[in-house]
């Protein structure tokens, strides 16, 4: 057996993007990445990986898992061996005990050092901001006149400058007694293919990245003309994860406001905290993972989404919506008007009129709704009942059947017509897409059933309806720990709702691994084959792609579990079943 401690460090210590990325060239699709399947062959990308999950799922092979499974399949090691490999990527040295039936890990790098030698970087940058050459004068510059910062600003985030050089940098730190390998392992300093070592951020002003204790973890470069790319940034390293902090918490927790301010970028938040707004904070330079949602539902209540406002950045609020509103946030989005981004809006117009725009922020159904009657004429008969389709359609994909009704309601003064019609064809459009979703979803299975049994959970074609709703609840539970929380807590379910074997299997699993306090994905690689950590990845991955997941969705899950079980004990035979049974016999097993 591995300790929990060490799958958990090679877990934490190897991201999958990272990983997954020296097998195979991943290209970004939205949050997620794509690429050819190492597994098996195929010409148009079917493999994806999932940087908020820390997993990856084939569905052209239904290989999946994490990254220790990744590792385990390609580098065809068994389990203890996938995770040594992993340990001594990341430097990590696992040390087997007399028995040589436990592992302890002991990092190669001093946490403590690392800290220290990314706070003596930043003072660095810092200091160079103030040298008096014509280059450093050009960035202290850049952020006083372009950027409009004071002094103060500049000292209260930090900020700096890289001088331009391939070796200024390094010779210093090295000199203040850090080592190459600990300055290439912190980002700081890149090594050639040749084996020679150079600066890693040259001719950029510098934004240190710190976290809730103070530490300095990280930095982001950014260019001070129109090149490219626009900013450099640290990649993980084994004091830093991107998906794991958010820029400026470290400041914006103190402001004990009830609301945070969410934005895009590093020169937003700086904006905002300088013209009095200290809630704000901003991702690094990714789409907010649900590991950063939960961790600012640990400091507010509310989140205002503040991206900028071109095309992309109102995408990316509907989905960093979506995220926030999981953990239990009140979420609303921001729209800034006559201006690109927060930072220009506050700078064009002022801390006042930003106050007030804030407090004028939408939720999701009111800025689409307000989008939607932005574009027709309601005086014109045609345009008005496209916009009201279009309004109805909106109602129908709010999950809360009162909600709906609110909506509902007050859709049908704005057009003056009855709230009755207005509900027929809401519920009409939920019959529809409901109807369609059965009739894909049965489609799927008819094509697994005839195509080959299944042989990764062998029971789930004698049910394939049952085995479905299994799949949901055990997908909402490996997903969201508020869900096995209510669950195992109140025991909602045991082992018996179940009635194929892997999906008993998971389910004692995550129970066991809650009562011990683990993570649910800790240690789950020597317990479930690699196979069964595919089919365990689609479960997850499948729940991912839907926008609701909440409670709501959990017990509805759970009862049509319930029932499908009762069901499949009071029948005799099911249609999956006869034709599993017909196609058997003609292939002659
Ligand atoms: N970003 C990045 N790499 C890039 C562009 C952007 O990592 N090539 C990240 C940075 O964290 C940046 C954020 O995405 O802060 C938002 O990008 P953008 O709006 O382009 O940058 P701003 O910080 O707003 O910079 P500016 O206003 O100076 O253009
Ligand atoms: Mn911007």
């Amino acid at each position: 057996m591995i300790s929990k401690e060490t799958i958990e460090q090679v877990l934490l210590r190897n991201d999958v993007e990272t990983v997954i990325g020296g097998y195979v060239s991943l290209k970004r699709a939205g949050s997620n990445l794509k690429g050819l399947c190492p597994f098996h062959s195929e010409k148009t990308p079917s493999f994806t990986v999932y940087p908020q999950d820390n997993s990856f799922y084939c569905f052209g092979c239904g290989a999946g898992g994490d990254v220790i499974n990744f590792i385990r399949k390609r580098e065809n090691l068994d389990y203890p061996d996938a995770v040594e490999f992993l340990a001594d990527r990341a430097g990590i040295t696992i040390v087997r005990d007399e028995r040589g039936s436990s592992y302890s890990p002991t990092p190669k790098f001093d946490r403590a050092k690392m800290f220290r030698m990314n706070a003596d970087a930043a003072k660095y940058f810092h200091a160079r901001l103030f040298d008096n050459t014509p280059k450093s004068a050009a960035a202290l510059e850049y952020f006083t006149k372009s950027r409009g910062l004071s002094l103060a600003v500049i000292k209260h985030f930090g900020l700096g400058f890289a001088p331009d050089s391939f070796d200024e940098f390094s010779k210093y730190m090295t000199s203040k007694g850090y080592t190459y390998d600990e300055l290439v392992a912190g980002f700081l300093v890149g090594r050639s293919d040749k084996g020679g070592y150079y600066d890693a951020f040259r001719n950029r002003v510098m934004f240190p990245i710190i976290d809730v204790s103070g530490n300095v973890i990280a930095f982001g470069g950014r260019v001070m003309d129109d090149s490219k790319p626009k900013y450099k940034n640290s990649s993980d390293t084994p004091v830093f994860k991107k998906s794991r902090n958010l820029f400026a918490l470290n400041f914006a927790r103190l402001s004990c406001a009830e609301t945070m301010i969410l934005c895009e970028g590093y020169m937003d938040v700086i904006a905002m905290h300088s013209a009095g707004f200290t809630n704000a904070v901003a991702t690094l330079g990714t789409a907010i993972t649900s590991e950063q949602a939960r961790m600012m539902s640990r400091y507010t209540k509310k989140v205002i989404i503040s991206y900028d406002a071109d095309e992309a950045g109102q995408k990316a609020a509907m989905r960093a919506i979506g995220m926030l509103s999981e953990v239990g946030l009140d979420v609303t989005i921001l729209k800034v008007p006559g201006a690109k981004d927060p930072d220009e809006y506050i700078k064009t117009y002022g801390a006042d009129k930003f106050r007030s725009l804030l407090e004028s922020s939408k939720t999701r159904f009111e800025y689409n709704s307000e989008n939607i009657l932005s574009r027709h004429d309601l005086n014109l008969p045609h345009d008005k009942i496209k916009a009201l389709h279009e309004m109805e359609k909106l109602i129908s994909e709010t999950y809360s059947s009162a909600e709906r009704d609110i909506y509902i309601r007050s859709t049908a003064k704005k057009f003056e017509v009855d709230p009755k019609s207005v509900k027929a064809d809401v519920d009409r459009i939920i019959a529809k897409a409901t109807s369609q979703y059965k009739k894909e979803a049965a489609g799927k299975m008819r094509q697994d059933a005839i195509g080959y049994s299944d042989r990764v959970n062998p029971d789930f074609i004698k049910a394939p309806a049952a085995a479905k709703n299994e799949e949901a609840v055990l997908g909402l539970l490996l997903l969201y720990p508020e869900h096995r929380k209510y669950v195992f807590e109140g025991d909602t379910l045991t082992p018996d709702d179940f009635f194929t074997s892997l999906g008993k299997r998971i389910f004692e699993y995550l129970k066991t691994a809650y009562s011990e306090g683990d993570d649910a994905h800790l240690g789950i690689g020597e317990v479930f084959s690699e196979d069964e950590l595919g089919r365990i990845t689609r479960m997850k991955i499948s729940r991912m792609q839907l926008t609701e997941n909440g409670r709501e969705v959990l017990t509805s899950a759970i009862a049509a579990l319930k029932k499908s079980v009762d069901k499949k004990a009071s029948q005799k035979t099911n249609t999956y079943e006869g034709l599993n049974q017909l196609l058997m016999r003609k292939r002659g097993d």
